[in-house]
């Protein structure tokens, strides 16, 4: 079992998951909470790709979505088998209910929210996401109408929109030794 200390208080939890749409922040909050606890960090869309060997444009272009969809489940289950790890998860991760049940089996699981702005500013730049191809706006307020309740199932939620980094890993550590 992993523990955290704050402010003198210790509590037990195996695993930091993070969830939440893309470009909300996963990866960057994900690498400073994990150095923050002294955990290891993982991002489940790095492992998928390192195992497979190849990128996540390219297994959707070849293989479709249902096929990165059912290798992206079998990662997870992989990787949330080990513990004192902070997870960083695909955005569509938690559409899968077995997926979502992996999760709060084996961890503390917090969403990270931003508004439609804030995430289209910060994906604008990035061309690896095949569902946000085409016209951007269209298709992030699309989605995140789609999944406007898909990310409720998390322990606890985060909106990230004003926060720094710290902030927000102040913020998971203080809810995580609270839950
Ligand atoms: C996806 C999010 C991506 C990646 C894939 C599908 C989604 O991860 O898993 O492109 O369905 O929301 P990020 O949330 O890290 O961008």
């Amino acid at each position: 079992m992993t523990s955290i200390w704050e402010k003198g208080i210790c509590v037990t939890v195996r695993n930091i998951v993070l969830v939440g749409f893309m470009g909300t922040g996963k990866s960057t909050v994900g690498k400073k909470l994990a150095e923050r606890l002294g955990w290891s960090f993982c991002d489940s869309d790095a492992v998928l790709e390192e195992v497979q060997q190849t990128s996540i444009p390219e297994l959707f272009r070849d293989h479709g979505e249902a096929h990165f969809r059912a290798l992206e489940t079998e990662t997870l289950a992989r990787i949330l088998d080990s513990e004192g790890q902070v997870v960083a998860t695909g955005g569509g991760a938690v559409l899968a209910e077995s997926n979502r049940i992996c999760m709060l089996q084996h961890g503390f699981v917090v969403a990270l929210n931003a508004t439609a702005e804030t995430i289209i500013q910060r994906v604008s730049a990035d061309t690896n996401r095949p569902l946000l191809q085409g016209n951007l706006e269209e298709r992030v307020h699309t989605l995140m109408e789609q999944r406007k309740h898909a990310y409720d199932f998390a322990h606890t939620s985060i909106d990230t929109t004003d926060l720094s980094e710290d902030e927000i890993a102040d913020r998971i550590i203080q809810q995580a030794v609270r839950h």
